[in-house]
């Protein structure tokens, strides 16, 4: 950016504030954006003949939304799994008869490198649509060493020239491939032994994740594929409790993790256990909408016992094919109980915060980036209201319009 700009004629402008320790929805403010890119000023009456100006037509302006649980490298989209769970078998029953997890990594192992490429970079573009700015995004559809590494690349390659920020977050251990199915220890020599040291010293990866589940990875094989990975200075993530709570919560706060991530099935003791850590929960409400599920993570319950609950997409081609905020923020408020500016908060200053990047990003303050959607519609009420299509009317990232709704 070469000028600095002025963003004059805001109606509502809704983002949380460190200071107040909550969301503010004010009005008659105007920002002004540093040539870097940086948020320079807040206020009133800002107005200098010398500024650039965007006009925001008093629309609605909130925080360029920050996603923290998604899985966008992936190659081929498993729309017959969807039938089959309309048609009544479950999720658990389409991964045991060899889709799921397994027939993405079947695929991106067989597949085209350059496609796939193309393939995750369709995809980093339309986040931005939906308004989203940061992502965390994960591999673990690779599932061998070579693939594992291909995915992390390409998110680290991709990203050199893209809008959007992305993390990211090796998930080699998303599931057993099926050529170790009968020797797990096998595996996770791999993930240690190769894949994680690698990593490492390549800087492909900020966070390690490992799908902690019943039938996945034990509470145990969880343990020996974090610690190492903690000890070469990756933040933890884990995808806990979202069937059987095995006690992927409390591994989570032992760990001292960044996040546990789904949290369906938590316990009260588990709850308990993020209270005592720092272990943000986040909740994905569209991938129980996605699964048909009845059932959906106690977001309410975390949120009145004092937790920074953050919610996010879960992008990924089996559980939560989309990669909509606003929509998550709908089911965040309908199908968990949180009030729009509480789902707001979640999906921007929560999300940065399991990300530990609050310095930087999640909310509309001075000396973070002018990440911010300008909205078709004057209210914050309007992001849930809105469904299908919600309006984001322009978004920008770090001051520059990366996106702009054209009839
Ligand atoms: O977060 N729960 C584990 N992993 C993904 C689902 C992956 C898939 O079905 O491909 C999730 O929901
Ligand atoms: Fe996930």
């Amino acid at each position: 950016m070469s000028e600095k700009i002025l963003v004059k004629n805001i109606g509502e402008f809704v983002t949380y504030n460190e200071k107040c320790r909550d969301m503010i929805v004010a009005e008659n403010i105007e920002m002004i954006i540093a040539k870097n890119g940086i948020i320079e000023e807040i206020g009133t009456d800002l107005y200098s003949p010398e500024l650039k100006i965007i006009d925001a037509e008093n629309k609605l302006i909130t925080p360029g939304f920050v996603d923290a649980h998604t899985h966008p490298v992936f190659y081929q989209t498993r729309e017959n799994e969807f039938e089959m769970r309309v048609m009544g078998k479950t999720y658990h029953e389409i991964a045991a008869a060899g889709g799921g997890i397994k027939a993405s990594a079947r695929k991106l192992r067989e597949g085209n490198p350059e496609l796939l490429k193309n393939r995750v970079k369709k995809y980093l573009d339309r986040f931005i649509c939906f308004g989203t700015t940061t992502i965390e995004a994960k591999s673990g559809y690779g599932l061998s060493v070579e693939s594992e590494l291909l995915s992390l690349r390409i998110l680290k390659e991709l990203e050199e020239k893209h809008d959007l920020d992305i993390y990211r977050t090796f998930l080699g251990a998303h599931e057993f491939p099926e050529k170790y199915q009968n020797d797990h220890e096998a595996y996770i020599d791999l993930i240690v032994g190769e894949m994680l040291p690698k990593i490492a010293r390549e800087g492909l990866s900020d966070y390690c994740d490992v799908f902690c589940e019943e039938g996945v990875f034990s509470l145990e094989e969880t343990r020996r594929v974090l610690e190492p990975a903690k000890s070469l200075g990756l933040g933890i993530r884990i995808h806990a409790d979202e069937f059987k709570p095995i006690g992927g919560v409390q591994l989570a706060a032992k760990l001292e993790a960044h996040s546990a991530d789904h949290l369906i099935a938590i316990t009260d003791e588990g709850i308990h256990a993020l209270k005592q850590s720092g272990v943000v929960p986040v909740v994905l409400p569209a991938t129980m909408f996605f699964l048909g599920s009845e059932k959906y993570a106690p977001a309410r319950k975390m949120w009145d016992a004092g937790l920074p609950v953050a919610i996010a997409t879960d992008f990924n081609p089996g559980s939560s094919m989309t990669q909509s905020m606003p929509f998550v923020i709908t089911t965040a408020c309908l199908k968990m109980g949180l009030t729009p500016l509480e789902a707001l908060q979640a999906a921007t200053f929560n999300a940065a915060h399991s990300l530990r990047i609050t310095r930087s990003v999640g909310s509309l303050e001075e000396g973070k980036w002018a990440d911010f959607i300008i909205w078709d519609f004057e209210h914050y009420q309007g992001i849930p209201y809105f469904l299908a299509p919600q309006p984001v009317y322009k978004v920008y990232k770090k001051g520059k319009k990366v996106w702009e709704f054209n009839m």
